[in-house]
């Protein structure tokens, strides 16, 4: 059943429960990268590889007890949470209000609270855009409080200068005619310290999954209709997914080997250590000795002096990668939209020039048409 007519939406999330939350980075690793599945048992949901799972957090009960004790407020205050329902007011920071990044309105209402507000007001003056960025990376709704403290509110003045609390996207990592009634993810789980503050800082959703969500985890499933495996199952796939990117071709390669696709298959993966990174190792070894993963290649940053990454891996195998093209190959990346996403496009670009013997504007229209056909598809965050 889709979401539509299983009655489960982004609206009306289901209550999901979390049954494995496994960390697939072992000792050494500088990462904490979960295997999480999630069941889906009795929502009736139903999902295709290549589409995303929304997860609705909450915050960390530690730093809301932190913004209420900073605030002077006992929690049970009832207020109005970001929905227009009544709640008291630790369960709507707990579930409803985002207590990281600071809205401008928080700033602009602790400017003219606190005697040294002059300085808030003023990062606020649009030719100040780059201060204010800077000034607010790695500062939470709590900084400011404590930076602020002479800023006081009543607790429905306060909840109304935060943010709604937004749901986060992750690329599932199974098929259901593998996994039926569950699905998988691979998340690196978000852990930073900040030079202006002892206190660790986190990531809101990633946390919450590998800390906190034990009993119900409200999901929804959104739909990447561009991003699906090759619609002829004889095609052949070139699938690019370093770090987490690599989701959504493990849901590749099990829909495509359960579905008999006869398509030749090339992943490359990339983390930065063999010894402590390599993702679902078993897995894709057992794929490669079954014969539904043809090729594998992999590109660990830290494994040596120089940085190896997937694209020079793709550089090197340029003329077989060149010719999976021609054969009617469709290419796909996921994973860091940043850096990795262009680097790989341009190494793309450069195999198509060297190995077709193009000049750059060929390169271009080549890789434009593999666009325009379909055949080249990203999922990049
Ligand atoms: C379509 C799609 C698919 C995705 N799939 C996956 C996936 O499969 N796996 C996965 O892990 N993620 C995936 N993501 C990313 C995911 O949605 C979340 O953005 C991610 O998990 C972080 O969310 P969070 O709530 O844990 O962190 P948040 O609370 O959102 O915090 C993240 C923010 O913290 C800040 N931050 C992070 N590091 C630092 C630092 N060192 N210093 C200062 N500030 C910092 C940055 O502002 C950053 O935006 C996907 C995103 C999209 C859009
Ligand atoms: N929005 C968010 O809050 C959020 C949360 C989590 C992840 N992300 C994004 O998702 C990405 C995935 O994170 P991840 O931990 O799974 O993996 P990652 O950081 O992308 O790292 C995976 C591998 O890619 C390498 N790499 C770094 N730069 C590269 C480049 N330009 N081209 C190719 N490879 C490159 C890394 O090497 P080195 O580390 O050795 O350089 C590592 O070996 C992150 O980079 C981040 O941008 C965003």
């Amino acid at each position: 059943m889709s979401s539509t007519e299983s009655g489960y939406s982004r609206k009306n999330p289901f209550p999901a429960t979390l049954s494995v939350n496994r960390k697939l980075t072992g000792e050494g690793s500088n990462k904490d990268t979960r295997h999480f599945e999630i069941s889906l048992s009795g929502s009736g949901l139903d999902y295709e590889v290549g589409d995303s799972l929304g997860v609705f957090p909450s915050n960390n009960p530690a730093l809301v007890e932190l913004v209420l004790k900073e605030l002077g407020f006992t929690g049970a205050e009832p207020v109005t949470t970001a929905d227009g329902a009544p709640a008291p007011l630790r369960d709507a920071l707990l579930k409803s209000y985002i207590l990281t990044e600071p809205s401008k309105q928080l700033l602009q209402a602790v400017s003219e609270r606190d005697s040294s507000g002059a300085f808030l007001a003023n990062l606020l003056l649009p030719e100040e855009k780059a201060s204010l960025e800077n000034f607010l990376w790695g500062r939470d709704v709590l900084d400011v409080l404590q930076e602020f403290s002479a800023a006081r509110f009543t607790p429905e003045e306060f909840v109304k200068l935060l943010r709604k609390l937004q749901p986060r996207l992750y690329s599932i990592a199974s098929s259901q005619r593998v996994v039926g009634e569950s699905v998988h993810l691979t998340i690196a789980v978000v852990r930073y310290g900040v030079e202006h503050s002892p206190r660790r800082r986190e990531g809101v959703c990633s946390t919450f999954l590998a800390e906190r969500a034990e009993s119900s985890v409200p999901v929804f499933v959104h739909t990447a209709k561009h991003f699906r495996v090759p619609e002829n199952p004889d095609a052949p796939a070139i699938m690019v997914g370093p770090g987490t990117g690599i989701a959504p071709f493990r849901a590749f390669l099990q829909e495509r080997q359960a579905s008999g696709a006869k398509g030749p298959n090339w992943l490359f993966f990339g983390e930065q250590k063999s010894a402590s990174d390599f993702f679902y190792k078993d897995e894709f070894e057992a794929a490669i000795a079954s014969g539904a993963l043809s090729k594998f290649t992999t590109a660990f940053s830290r494994d040596q002096a120089e940085k190896i990454y997937v694209q020079h891996r793709m550089l090197e195998h340029g003329a077989e990668l060149y010719d999976w093209l021609e054969k009617g190959s469709f290419f796909y990346v996921c994973g860091d939209a940043k850096n990795m996403a262009k680097d790989v496009d341009a190494a793309l670009h450069s195999i198509v020039e060297k190995h077709g013997a193009k000049t750059p504007e060929q390169a271009k229209e080549y890789v434009d048409a593999l666009k325009k056909e379909k055949r080249y598809r990203k999922d990049v965050y």
